[in-house]
């Protein structure tokens, strides 16, 4: 496939926005839908649609079906061993509190730590602030330097016999940068600590592999892989989470219940409370099938990194010698020029991007800055929308000075 007919399979890509041609370049915050995907969705909307796992009528296991073959599919796109090791959320949100709470009750005592890096979105580390006010564990931080690097050679030094997880982003949605979770899963493996990793940006930029990456849980959502939004994945070891308790009870998690007490299902249904996402959660099956179809960007990826490193008054943060090893997400502030102000302006001619704290507020802190400006990149961006952002950036600099 050719990135022509990759922009073909998504419709929003020919719309406009103040009757300019819309740029989309704020795929880290959510990626657009393909046609595949809303066919989906409105085909099991209109056709499909009935409880799952429940009834025995020819509707409800069509459905159900659909469901559990999107199960498989899943455990296949990440080499997950198992496919009961799949449990579906309603995002990495979502799976990151499940986490927090089940692992929490399962394993974390007072005194306990948990070490979070500072480059956390703050759904990586708010669910550990409220699970340490819980149980009256200690949160402790690994840092990051000046460019934003995460400064995994200081982890093993942080870990001491109370430590009992470690929670660190495949790739950052801010610096782009991908994390070396294999040495760190060697690091928590050598002191008996659990790693859970925040996939959310990692599952759409990287070939994941759960087993050679050595992490004891994987999170992401569905809405940033071209998937309906209000779906999502937790990927976790089966042993460790057949130790876990539910998070929330009702619905087919149930295997018996009485007026005293309740005993579970087997996984993964433990943790699936409640009706299913039954329109969106076999979206992913589609959206797989086209990643796996999606061409390399590298060219894009590699303008805009010289041309924003390059650029005077541009500070990019994020940086690296070896770009095999970001993604294309790219995080600057402009000397003189408010970020908000620049997004506005660059709004006007049809661009869109993030800007503020990219709801990480301590490593905005940790970096010196009240905001930054972000563009990113998904394989359906072209070279020539690349240099139109960049040349719409210099205007929109210009007319702030
Ligand atoms: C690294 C990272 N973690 C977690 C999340 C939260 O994802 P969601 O809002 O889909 O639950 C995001 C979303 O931006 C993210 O980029």
């Amino acid at each position: 496939m050719n990135i022509q007919q990759l922009r073909e399979q998504f419709p929003q890509l020919s719309r406009t926005v103040y009757g300019k041609p819309l740029v989309y370049l704020d795929n880290a915050a959510t990626s657009l839908r393909p046609q595949p995907v809303i066919d989906k969705w409105t085909e099991i909307s209109s056709e499909r649609t009935a409880n799952l796992h429940r009834a025995v009528h020819h509707i409800a296991a069509e459905a159900t079906e659909e469901y559990e073959n999107t199960r498989l599919k899943v455990a296949g796109f990440i080499n997950a061993p198992d496919p009961s090791e799949i449990v579906f959320t309603s995002g990495a949100t979502h799976s990151l509190n499940l986490l927090a709470f089940s692992l929490g009750e399962a394993f974390v005592r007072q005194g306990d730590e948990i070490i979070v890096s500072e480059a956390e979105h703050h759904s990586n580390l708010v669910p550990w602030q409220m699970l340490c006010a819980r149980k009256g564990a200690v949160l402790k931080r690994l840092t990051v330097d000046d460019s934003g690097r995460l400064q995994e050679e200081l982890l093993p030094s942080l870990i001491t016999p109370r430590t009992r997880i470690v929670a660190v982003a495949h790739i950052s949605n801010v610096l782009g940068l991908v994390n070396p979770i294999e040495e760190i899963a060697a690091v928590c493996r050598k002191n008996g600590v659990l790693l859970v990793v925040d996939g959310a940006q990692g599952i759409v930029h990287q070939q994941v592999d759960v087993q050679a990456l050595g992490c004891d849980f994987y999170a992401f959502s569905g809405h940033k892989m071209y998937a309906s939004p209000g779906t999502g994945v937790l990927w976790g070891r089966k042993e460790l989470l057949e130790q876990m308790p539910p998070m929330f009870g009702g619905g087919e998690m149930i295997e018996t219940v009485s007026w005293e007490s309740s005993t579970y299902a087997p996984l993964p249904r433990k943790f699936e409370a409640g009706t299913q996402n039954i329109s969106g959660t076999p979206t992913l099956s589609p959206a797989i099938d086209l990643m796996r179809q999606m061409p390399p960007q590298e060219d894009v990826k590699e303008y805009v990194y010289r041309t924003l490193t390059e650029e005077p008054g541009v500070r990019l943060f994020g940086t690296t010698f070896d770009l095999s090893l970001k993604a294309p997400v790219f995080s600057f502030a402009v000397e003189g020029a408010h970020h908000e102000d620049l997004a506005l302006i660059l709004d006007k001619m049809g661009i869109a991007l993030r800007s503020g704290q990219m709801c990480a507020e301590p490593l905005m802190d940790r970096l010196g800055v009240t905001g930054l400006l972000r563009a990113s990149f998904a394989p359906y961006n072209t070279l020539s929308e690349a240099e139109f952002f960049v040349t719409s950036l210099r205007k929109a600099i210009s007319m702030l000075k």
